[in-house]
């Protein structure tokens, strides 16, 4: 969090505090490319990431938007160069380390979602040390996506529900929406409310499935490590222009 927030400390007068988002949902696309244009490693567009994220939630506590989610890393970018991948697990642990005294200082409650049993155990030990120590904090839900994958978040959650039927414990008939969410990585936090993707991309990449059924998305062009607080400013803008009718007319 020691990124210098950019201009906009306030929330734009143009935006309505009663109509903010309650959950906003990213996806961070487009570090390598920004860091080509500039002439840069890609691994320097994955730092300057960091940055824009810290004044994105910095940004939210700010403005009253009282949770983010933040998809850093997928189950397919395992895919990527060794040395790409081995730096992110670095990154997102030195980040943690340096990170905690701020968020406690900020009030942050920092959560993670996905398979975090195949990550280093060294970057387990942060993460555990991380979520226990803000987990009284009631500033800003911040969960960060970690090897995670939507599809085998479904998978898992539907082996936890088969097998509480088949020991007797849980009706067939009890299956719910409700019941259903609760078995998801993400029971902590409600369903987003907005998605914003960066870069131009249109597309899910298997982010949060089932709890993005009613996300409104807004898709940029701005590639992440551009995204600051006028970029934000404009998702808002448009997502409070939205009718969000939720299936009904
Ligand atoms: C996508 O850009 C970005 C990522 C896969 C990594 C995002 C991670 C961070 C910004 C760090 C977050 C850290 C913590 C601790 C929460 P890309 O590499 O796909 O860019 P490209 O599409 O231009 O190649």
């Amino acid at each position: 969090m020691t990124a210098k927030p950019t201009a906009l400390q306030e929330l734009p007068a143009d935006l309505d505090r009663y109509r903010l988002p309650k959950h906003v949902a990213v996806i961070m696309d487009g570090n390598g490319r920004w860091a080509k244009r500039q002439g840069l490693p890609r691994i320097m567009g994955h730092r300057r990431g960091v940055d824009v994220l810290k004044d994105l939630l910095r940004c939210c506590k700010d403005w009253g938007v009282p949770a983010l989610t933040a998809y850093a890393f997928s189950t397919e970018n395992w895919g990527r160069p060794l040395e790409e991948v081995d730096f992110l697990m670095m990154l997102f642990e030195r980040v943690l380390r340096r990170e905690l005294q701020e968020m406690m200082q900020e009030n942050v409650q920092i959560q993670f979602v996905g398979n975090l049993s195949a990550l280093p155990q060294s970057l387990q030990d942060e993460i555990e040390r991380s979520v226990n120590d803000t987990k009284q904090n009631r500033g800003i839900q911040f969960t960060v996506a970690t090897n995670y994958g939507g599809r085998q978040e479904i998978l898992q959650a539907c082996q936890a529900i088969a097998s509480a039927v088949q020991q007797g414990k849980l009706q067939p008939e009890e299956i719910d929406e409700e019941l259903f969410s609760r078995h998801l990585y993400t029971a902590h936090v409600g369903d987003p409310d907005l998605l914003i993707r960066t870069s131009g991309e249109m597309r899910l990449s298997n982010f949060l499935l089932w709890q993005m059924a009613y996300a409104e998305m807004y898709i940029t062009e701005a590639l992440w490590p551009d995204f600051d607080r006028a970029e934000f400013h404009r998702a808002l803008c448009a997502y409070q222009q939205r009718d969000r009718r939720f299936g009904k007319v």
